[in-house]
């Protein structure tokens, strides 16, 4: 097969380069490792930034989003057995939409591969990429079903295989930074078939750990539990589940409702960035590139930002020959990307910063809450990069 741009990975940031990249008239093809009905069912994230809404609107992309998601304007901090409500909307004019992001896969694969009839091929095994630093770059995979080996020459590639994938590893060392930070701290992360017990998310601080409660639809809630890092999600009873999200989160006049947990699993917080994210023909978009552990739902929008920005690179090159952009694509991304680590490592700091075994470091946790809740000014510059409005 001849392609424009092979696009590795079909999540948000590999089906929206597509999408963008066949309404420009640039041809590409997609090749997923996992099943069409996989992708579509696989829970992930759940927030979008207002930004990043609008700009898949102006594409078309946000029909059924739009009139499906939540929005949400404001959070709850909960300690000391009380509430406090920022208003992120009051202060910055934007808005989260909650729409699970299986939600938007779905969305994408069918206006790509329905609406367009854009070339994507499921369940492809051992992925590689050859001649990056050449004109003519190819990528190879094995078809699931014959076990024949098939190749795609393409001009460029795009990366966008998640934080597992192969893309990544086929940048030399010498020729990029990895840049990583581990907090040493794990979330069990919880679906639960249960309404939501608060309008928006609940961050809960607390002497015995962090909890977490984020709506998802009127059915499924998610909720999060600090936990020790590598801990089995097997020791986490529905009981202690329960027990431990009353203890952490509930505050009188508003208990947590408990329903069926359907998903329990220990992330191991951590974040890192490949930098710059371009080799040769290779560009990486997503979490194939950057990671930011779930603290403020970053990771779906960095997604979405680095495939507008490299849908427009591309098709820039490929139909004007104009490669301005697609040369600043990398540090184009990487203006955002740092803003949001930097946010999600102070955030952190602050919602771990109880059960921090440094009594300095703890107190200083308490100290940004505090200014962050008396202050307005403080209160807005938060704000701003909650809702990434930068
Ligand atoms: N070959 C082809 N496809 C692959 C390979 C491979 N070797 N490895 C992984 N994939 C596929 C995965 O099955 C997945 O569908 O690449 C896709 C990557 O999608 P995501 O992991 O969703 O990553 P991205 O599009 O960057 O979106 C980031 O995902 O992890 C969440 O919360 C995170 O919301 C963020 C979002």
């Amino acid at each position: 097969t001849r392609t424009q741009v092979a696009v590795i990975g079909a999540g948000p940031a590999g089906l929206t380069t597509a999408n963008l990249l066949r309404q420009r008239g640039v041809d590409c093809v997609v090749l997923e490792a996992q099943s069409r009905e996989f992708i579509e069912q696989r829970p992930r994230a759940g927030f979008l930034e207002e930004w990043a809404v609008r700009e898949l609107e102006r594409r078309g992309l946000a029909g059924r989003l739009l009139q499906q998601a939540g929005q949400h304007g404001a959070f709850e901090f909960r300690f000391a057995a009380r509430r406090h409500t920022v208003r992120y909307a009051e202060l910055t004019g934007h808005h989260h939409f909650v729409y699970p992001q299986q939600e938007l896969v779905t969305d994408l694969v069918a206006a790509y591969a329905d609406g367009s009839a854009g070339d994507i091929r499921f369940g492809v095994r051992d992925v590689r990429l050859h001649d990056l630093t050449g004109d003519s770059p190819s990528v190879t995979y094995t078809d699931p079903h014959t076990g024949q080996s098939h190749r795609v020459e393409c001009a460029y590639i795009a990366g966008c295989d998640g934080a597992r994938g192969v893309s990544r590893r086929h940048i030399p060392a010498h020729e990029s930074v990895f840049a990583s930070h581990d907090y040493g701290i794990g979330w069990l992360a919880l679906l639960v078939e249960a309404p939501p017990s608060a309008d928006g998310v609940v961050f809960g601080i607390h002497p015995r750990g962090f909890a977490a409660h984020m709506a998802r639809t009127p059915q499924i809630t998610r909720f999060y539990l600090q936990c020790p890092p590598g801990d089995d999600p097997a020791n986490w009873s529905h009981e202690r589940v329960w027990q431990e999200l009353h203890t952490r989160l509930a505050v009188p006049g508003a208990p947590i409702t408990e329903g069926r947990i359907v998903e329990r699993q220990v992330l191991d917080m951590h974040n890192y960035v490949v930098e710059p994210m371009s080799y040769g023909r290779l560009h990486l978009a997503g979490d194939s590139a950057h990671l930011v552990a779930p603290i403020g739902a970053k990771g779906m929008n960095l997604a979405l930002h680095d495939a507008f920005l490299l849908s427009a690179a591309l098709t820039a090159q490929l139909r004007h020959g104009d490669g301005a952009r697609l040369a600043g694509y990398s540090a184009d991304c990487l203006r955002r990307v740092w803003q949001y680590q930097e946010f999600s490592q102070w955030f952190a700091d602050v919602l771990h910063g109880a059960t921090h075994a440094d009594p300095f470091h703890a107190r200083m946790a308490e100290a940004r809450l505090q200014r962050l809740l008396s202050s307005p000014a403080a209160a807005t510059a938060f704000c701003e990069l909650y809702i990434g409005k930068l």
